[in-house]
């Protein structure tokens, strides 16, 4: 990993995961979902574009056959009590009666993951799981069940690995976390 501080828009960021470390979490969590998944042939719905990086490690290692769908989750302004209104863009896969596993990159207020897992239930999945790269605990303002979570982040901002910060970073293989 390298060493030093980096510069992305006039932030700075040091080093704070390196790709051993985040292999290590994501080859167990894979071992844990190919085990619970044996024989049940699960659809993963990976959300762009946090989850590209962790979802493609994630799935390499994941045995046993299984469909991936990529999706994207729009936020706008509705009349939900929570003022905003998730839409889900490129899931054209059937979802009756499919064991989904949404594979995200990081629960933060877990605001995404509270709107987006009723409306993937109210297509009739036989069920419905989280798998997140990074879940930072003290962010969290919504009950959800996350059944994997890779790695628990304190609630630092990072990039690196898929996260970007402002639309850079994103290529960076290590994770780096704001000073
Ligand atoms: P939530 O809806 O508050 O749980 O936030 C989820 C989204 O916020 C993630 O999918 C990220 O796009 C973004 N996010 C939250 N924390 C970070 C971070 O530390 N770095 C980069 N993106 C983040």
């Amino acid at each position: 990993m390298g060493q030093s501080q980096i510069t992305i828009h006039n932030k700075a960021f040091r080093p704070y995961l390196s790709v051993a470390q985040l292999d290590e979490a994501v080859t167990g969590l894979a071992a844990r979902i190919s085990a619970d998944y044996a024989g049940r042939e699960p659809l993963f719905v990976v959300v762009l574009t946090g989850a590209f990086m962790f979802a493609s490690d994630l799935l390499k290692r994941v045995t046993g056959p299984c469909e991936i769908v990529f999706i994207r989750v729009a936020s706008y302004e509705g009349t939900d009590s929570s003022g905003v209104v998730q839409e889900i863009m490129g899931l054209r896969e059937e979802v009756h009666g499919r064991h989904l596993i949404i594979v995200e990159d990081i629960v933060d207020t877990g605001t995404t993951m509270h709107h987006l897992v009723p409306k993937l239930q109210a297509n009739g999945p036989a069920s419905v799981e989280i798998a997140t790269l990074f879940f930072k605990p003290e962010s969290l303002r919504h009950e959800i069940n996350l059944r994997y979570v890779a790695l628990e982040i304190p609630n630092d901002f990072v990039v690196g690995y898929g996260l970007d910060y402002d639309g850079l970073g994103r290529n960076l293989p290590d994770v780096y976390v704001a000073v």
